[in-house]
């Protein structure tokens, strides 16, 4: 099954609020309710956003009553508009729903309203397909830097849950592991969300691969130990010259594989790749509500005192400098990225 899909004309999604403790589909009929979703992160993953919103765009072309095509790309233009302002971090909204508009305004001329309406939605098909075709590609080329016998450190979730099907960074020890590779997975918890410990368990646990949750705090030691050869993460947007923004935490990661010697690899397909920002100060890093981190309990307990105050920045910018390589569909990318990035985005 799909982590988005269409169906009965309806926008359906895996409620990743509730993993692992229950799975539900969730079903969307409007733009705003999808926009909802992402903001409230029913669905998350920068591909898996992306996809959403421009399903997003097929709800919104049948909710305009319009009967003129240029009536239509207009409430089109103001459903982009929130659906792109759902999360600012993964570039991947921003470029699905630009593709969809792009494809509208091009054939406004050409098609009649209905036409359009359905032109749309094969749209979003389409980039809900290609997603699943990247995201094999890129993991046929990650996988290719799994040794057997690897042990490998994972941020966040980066599993079909994150994208339409497969996977970016879970989806290339996916592969090494279907490939006969012995490996084990140190899935780290990813605080505040917890993306780890719920999600990428789940995910390795439907696939048959061993792992073991660790705390964020723990990386440090299994990588100094020498406990793990290599650590994979995915990213919300990448710099022109190869900062890669991520989930919170990212940066602590990569700085203790960098001072082992350990290697780190973002996978991201080239849709994450954002060659209009130079770096990754650019790179417009959400703050989410506070009781994310604060709404968590001990022994039933709530850990913090009742009036505690908290932050909450969602992603951090790891500098170029840590990342060995970025694994992409068109192959891994190795410095200088400033240079090489380009080769690898058409
Ligand atoms: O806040 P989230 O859960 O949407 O953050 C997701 C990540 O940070 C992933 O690592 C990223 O989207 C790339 S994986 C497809």
């Amino acid at each position: 099954m799909r982590t988005v899909f269409w169906e009965n004309n309806e926008l359906k999604m895996i409620d990743q609020r509730i993993l692992p403790a229950r799975f539900e589909v969730v079903s969307y009929r409007g733009h705003k309710e999808v926009a909802h979703a992402i903001t409230d992160m029913v669905v998350r993953g920068a591909p898996a956003i992306g996809a959403a919103a421009a399903f997003g765009l097929a709800l919104a072309g049948y909710e305009s009553a319009s009967s003129s095509t240029s009536g239509l790309l207009a409430d089109l233009q103001t459903a982009a508009a929130v659906l792109k302002s759902s999360r600012p971090t993964a570039v991947n909204l921003a470029w699905a729903v630009d593709r969809i508009m792009t494809v509208a305004g091009k054939m406004k001329e050409e098609r009649n309203v209905d036409q359009l309406r359905l032109l749309i939605l094969d749209e979003a098909q389409k980039l809900a397909d290609e997603d699943v075709q990247i995201n094999k590609r890129m993991a046929e080329h990650g996988a290719a830097l799994i040794n057997d016998g690897d042990t490998i450190i994972h941020h966040c979730n980066t599993g079909a849950l994150a994208t339409v099907d497969w996977g970016t960074a879970l989806g290339v020890i996916r592969t090494a592991h279907e490939q006969g590779k012995k490996i084990h997975v140190l899935v780290d918890e990813t605080r505040p969300r917890l993306q780890g410990a719920r999600l990428t368990a789940w995910e390795l646990e439907q696939y048959g691969i061993p792992y073991e949750i660790i705390t964020d705090n723990m990386s440090g030691y299994f990588l100094q130990a020498g406990k793990a050869q290599k650590v994979f993460f995915g990213a919300d947007r990448v710099a022109a010259n190869g900062d890669v923004a991520n989930k919170i935490g990212t940066y602590m990661l990569s700085l203790a594989a960098y001072d082992n010697g350990v290697p780190a690899y973002a996978v991201v397909p080239t849709s994450t790749i954002d060659l209009s920002l130079a770096h990754g100060d650019l790179i417009p890093i959400e703050e989410r509500n506070p009781n994310e981190v604060l709404d968590i309990q001990f022994q039933g307990e709530p850990v913090a005192p009742k009036n505690a105050k908290a932050r909450n920045p969602a992603f951090d910018v790891t500098p170029n400098r840590l990342i060995t390589g970025i694994v992409t569909e068109n192959g891994v990318v190795y410095p200088p990225f400033e240079v090489n990035l380009k080769g690898v985005v058409k």
